[in-house]
């Protein structure tokens, strides 16, 4: 801030006085607060329509032919495009813009390109998913797409890069800055791979889906190598806080990064056994350099949010766990489509969505210009259900899958529906938040 003040001073030709700083700082935080709604917003409706709703179709799909190739692999990719790039992704690239100056004591990025950010981002998105399902102009625009991610990518990272934090010199960095910071090249190398991939596919192939064995190595990317390790760095920066747990072991958390990364370059070449068990090693010691299955030090600070947010942000992490485990079991296994499977959605719907729910609601009401959260018993039933939904469709998606029961192909049905209604209540308890006034404007 003291540098925007400097530059105005310098404009006005005057020193400004308390007063005037006052309104500066308050303007420039309003004008954050509404970019990040529009972010998460924006995050939000991928994740409903092009996400969530498309991903219960294909469930259904699936189920009602009993087999995973009744539903094809643009659709399929499309989903998984939709949550983990226009979902999950835009919250961070919002959560990012908004927070992470402020938490380094870094001077703030000038707005406008956080907004050309978005534009370029959300066209990127947009543009991915009406090629993979319509395949309208798709050798031109497929490449189009990625390279507007890419760029809007760009945008962030020089932005929140490039500001020097206000006491540089005196400090190391911390130990979850260094976390965010491997997520964020782990971020930058999954765009570039799908740029790369984007490209080859509108040179050379039939069609704008990825080839099945890619698509695996390059989920293993995009999930393990991009957006578990920004969980872990957000997770290492609030939830001593938030859980009231005693410091991290940096030492392990350093030493769980560094094998996750071996895990991902271990599973991009192709050895899927030894990235696996690598990947398992790396989680297990993530969850206890967090201490997140210690008792707490000091009473969790749970003002404004459900009482039950410390034992869902647990469960998440019991939910990495068990993708880590399911990963290996997959990997021993011929033909193992429905393991795979599982373990994919245990990581993305146990652990991914479930912290972005909880840490979420967490934390989105105050950055959104200081309002609370308009429902805590909405958080309580969205992560409940997800909770329920998750378990149903791991456990099941396994028997039915690979042939174990049949009478499990019956059980997946309902728990997409139990995951869609978890998520549609997540997305009505944020906007309704939005909409509200925050309780200083109410005075
Ligand atoms: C209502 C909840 C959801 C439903 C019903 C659903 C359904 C599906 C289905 C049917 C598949 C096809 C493969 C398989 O059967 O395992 C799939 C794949 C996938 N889903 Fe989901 N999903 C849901 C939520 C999510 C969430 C929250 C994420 C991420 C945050 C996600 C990410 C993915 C990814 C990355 C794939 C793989 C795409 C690919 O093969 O390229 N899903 N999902």
């Amino acid at each position: 801030m003291s540098a925007l003040v400097t530059r105005i001073e310098s404009h006005v030709g005057r020193p400004l006085t308390a007063q005037e700083i006052f309104e500066i700082t308050r303007a420039r935080e309003t004008s954050l607060s509404r970019l990040l709604m529009l972010y998460i917003t924006t995050g939000l409706l991928f994740m409903l329509l092009p996400g969530t709703f498309l991903g219960v179709w294909n469930l259904l799909e699936i189920s009602s032919h009993r087999a995973v190739t009744s539903v094809s692999a643009a659709w399929i990719q499309a989903h998984g495009h939709a949550q983990i790039f226009g979902w999950i992704s835009t919250f961070i690239l919002g959560i990012g813009f908004y927070s992470i100056p402020k938490l380094r004591r870094m001077n703030p990025f000038a707005l406008r390109s956080a907004w050309t950010c978005w534009a370029l981002w959300t066209a990127g998105i947009a543009l991915r998913w009406f090629t993979g399902v319509y395949r309208w102009h798709w050798r031109l625009l497929l490449p189009f797409s990625a390279a507007f991610e890419l760029a809007a990518f760009l945008i962030f990272f020089s932005s929140v890069s490039k500001h020097r934090p206000q006491d540089s010199g005196r400090q190391a960095l911390e130990k979850w800055v260094v976390v965010v910071i491997t997520a964020s090249i782990g971020f930058l190398v999954t765009l570039l791979v799908n740029l790369g991939a984007c490209v080859l596919l509108a040179a050379r192939a039939a069609s704008p889906d990825l080839p099945l064995g890619f698509d695996q190595r390059f989920l293993v990317l995009e999930t393990w190598g991009f957006l578990v390790p920004f969980v872990w760095g957000f997770s290492a920066k609030w939830l001593p806080v938030f859980l009231g747990l005693r410091s991290n072991r940096e030492a392990f958390l350093l030493a769980a990064l560094a094998l996750n990364s071996a895990g991902v370059v271990t599973a991009m070449a192709g050895r899927t056994k030894v990235a696996a068990i690598v990947l398992c090693c790396g989680i297990f010691i993530a969850a206890w350099a967090l201490r997140l299955l210690e008792p707490a030090q000091q009473a969790a600070k749970t003002k404004g949010v459900h009482s039950s947010f410390p034992l869902f942000i647990r469960l998440a992490y019991f939910w990495a766990i068990t993708a880590a485990v399911l990963g290996i079991w997959a990997s021993l296994v011929p033909e193992s489509q429905g393991i795979w499977g599982a373990s994919r959605h245990a990581l993305t719907v146990g652990f991914l969505a479930m912290m972005v729910f909880g840490v979420g609601q967490r934390i989105l009401p105050a950055f959104s210009g200081m309002r609370l959260l308009y429902s805590t018993r909405l958080m309580f039933v969205s992560l409940a259900l997800l909770a329920v939904g998750c378990l149903l469709r791991v456990s099941s998606e396994i028997v039915a899958y690979q042939g174990f029961a049949a009478w499990a192909w019956s059980f997946l049905p309902a728990s997409a529906v139990i995951e869609m209604t978890a998520v549609t209540i997540f997305a009505i308890n944020l906007i309704a938040t939005f909409k509200s006034r925050p309780p200083s404007a109410i005075q």
